[in-house]
């Protein structure tokens, strides 16, 4: 049986939610493995909307179990507003088809009060995080002061533990001439929180094993994308995980081996939310266009997205430092009616041209797109189902894309709707 990691391979956003909920639908377990409530997916099922931020896009579908993997950051109020308000939508979702790994780390009040207290500072670099306290989240992590679901079996220990991580926190809100947090703040939240996520816990390493030596079929769903990986992404315009398929099994407990596809979402043109570099952004009416018939504002923020050209040495690194073994292409339909079209073949840096994105920040915002000009058509690409439905100028368009970023398309997306697909190759066939 053939397990699929879905990753983005541009800077989130690239359209996952319905190519994630159609490979769930043939799936036995989904998982998620890193980011936590900054995610954002909406799925359309037989004309309901949901709008899911934490949970994995299988709680929606009946008969599946969803896995909430270690490598995800938590936060137990943000879990359950969302796990309530799908309640009211008709969706029960109960320990039974909700597994949650007891090794997660938890997302605190003093969290998001951290985030949100670093951006509004003129000091630090302004990243345009969601706010939702991510970032301090993940560094709790690793320095080793975090609070882990399990812990709140034991209340003493947690009443210590916040302490400690309080120690920490409160010097950089002293420093920020911010109002400190005291652990009366958190305790009482987190105990009454306590008995209602504990019976959702496990360890889902084992279940995941066990699953797949079973041969279950496991879907890896992972969230924004290859751009704001921690190590590979535009650092330090970043997400604080990784956001590559490896961290799929670093971030549920399985081995690399068990992923066997990684499909990575591509979006026909490029977006990004929150601020860093963006070599092919339109700051012009053609980008307006692009944002406009794209509706291209964020699900969790509402924040307007930036727009701009395909960009195809970004995706091509994503390609190689993701391991991605076929793309998803989507959107291509937002393109309909452009009289021609760009995509960004390489950069240009003082006098030379390079094939790849430097690590260095600045370098990365000075550098300059080269761009390949393609005609466009005038013809509907949207909801296409065959390549014979596809314009001629579309079908090189998109031959021209797998060229240049060095990996062939699986799928085509050409609407929102679920069936408005052309498959090419099946992720899950072996
Ligand atoms: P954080 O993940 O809230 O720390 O935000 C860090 C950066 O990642 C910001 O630029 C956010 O806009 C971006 N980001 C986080 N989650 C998503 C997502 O799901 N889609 C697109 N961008 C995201």
């Amino acid at each position: 049986m053939t397990n699929v990691a879905v990753i983005g391979g541009q800077w989130g956003d690239e359209g996952k939610g319905k190519i994630v909920d159609w490979l769930s639908s043939r799936s036995d377990i989904v998982v998620r493995f890193q980011g936590g409530h900054n995610a954002g997916h909406t799925l359309v099922i037989d004309g309901v909307t949901y709008k899911l931020s934490l949970l994995p896009s299988g709680v929606v579908r009946g008969g599946k179990i969803s896995v909430i993997g270690n490598g995800v950051v938590i936060d137990p109020w943000a879990l359950f507003a969302e796990i309530d308000a799908i309640a009211a939508q008709g969706v029960t979702i109960t320990p039974d088809c909700l597994r949650i790994a007891e090794n997660a780390v938890l997302i605190l009040p003093i969290h998001g009060i951290v985030d949100r207290a670093r951006e509004a500072n003129n000091g630090t670099v302004t990243i345009g995080t969601t706010g939702r306290g991510i970032g301090p989240a993940y560094e709790d992590k690793i320095a080793r002061r975090a609070i882990r679901a399990c812990d709140l079996a034991d209340p003493d220990e947690v009443a210590a533990k916040v302490e400690a991580l309080l120690l920490h926190h409160n010097a950089l809100l002293r420093g920020l001439n911010q109002p400190e947090v005291s652990a009366q703040d958190i305790v009482p939240k987190l105990l009454a929180i306590a008995p209602r996520l504990l019976p959702y816990l496990e360890p889902v390493w084992l279940r995941l094993n066990a699953a797949h030596h079973q041969g279950q079929r496991i879907l890896f769903e992972g969230a924004q994308g290859a751009m704001l990986d921690v190590d590979h992404g535009t650092y330090p315009f970043v997400t604080s995980s990784n956001t590559g398929a490896g961290q799929a099994a670093t971030g549920s407990g399985l081995g690399p081996g068990a992923i066997n596809y990684v499909l990575g979402i591509v979006k026909a043109y490029t977006t990004r939310v929150g601020m860093g570099p963006f070599p092919t952004e339109l700051q012009d009416e053609v980008g307006e266009r692009i944002g406009k018939i794209g509706h291209e504002f964020g699900t969790v923020t509402g924040r307007k997205r930036r727009c701009g050209w395909f960009d195809a040495v970004m995706v091509r690194q994503a390609v190689k430092t993701s391991g991605i073994s076929g793309i998803a292409l989507t959107k291509l339909d937002v393109l309909d009616g452009f009289t021609e079209l760009k995509i960004c073949t390489g950069y240009r840096l003082d006098g030379q041209v390079l094939d790849y994105l430097p690590a260095r920040s600045k370098l990365q915002a000075r550098v300059e797109p080269i761009y390949e000009t393609l005609p466009g058509w005038s013809d509907t690409t949207a909801g296409a189902r065959s390549w014979s439905q596809l314009p001629a100028a579309a079908i090189k368009y998109v031959r021209r894309l797998e060229e240049l970023i060095d990996c062939p398309v699986a799928l085509l997306s050409t609407s929102p709707k679920r069936e408005d697909v052309i498959l090419v190759h099946d992720p899950f066939a072996p």
